[in-house]
């Protein structure tokens, strides 16, 4: 069973894209984008949660539906290019379920 999550670009010259990606529930949203070979997300450190290239800001109505953040990622979050907002997370510690079919979320201007 697959479910699709939806990858929304910084806006360039006010306009951007969206990138609708299958996904299994289990894998996290970094590996995603990252079989998608989704530009955006570089998530250097493949998950290990030391690098911070793999931010996303989730969109409002999805926030409370996303398990919130733990204190390691909440940490990592100071580190990332582009500031961190109410939505920012690490998208390698977002494990996808079926309850996030049609996630959406907005990859940053820069992930370094
Ligand atoms: S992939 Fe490095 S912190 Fe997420």
């Amino acid at each position: 069973m697959t479910i699709t999550v939806h990858f929304v670009t910084a806006p360039v010259g006010g306009s951007f894209e969206q990138y609708d990606v299958a996904a299994k529930p289990g894998m996290s949203l970094m590996q995603a984008a990252v079989n998608a070979n989704l530009e955006g997300i570089a998530a250097d450190c493949g998950g290990a949660m030391t690098c911070a290239t793999c931010h996303v800001h989730v969109d409002e109505p999805w926030r409370a539906r996303v398990p919130p953040a733990k204190a390691g990622e909440l940490d990592m979050l100071q580190f990332t290019a582009e500031p961190a907002d109410d939505g920012s997370r690490l998208s390698c510690q977002i494990v996808l379920t079926q309850e996030l079919d049609g996630l959406t979320v907005r990859l940053p201007a820069r992930q370094y």
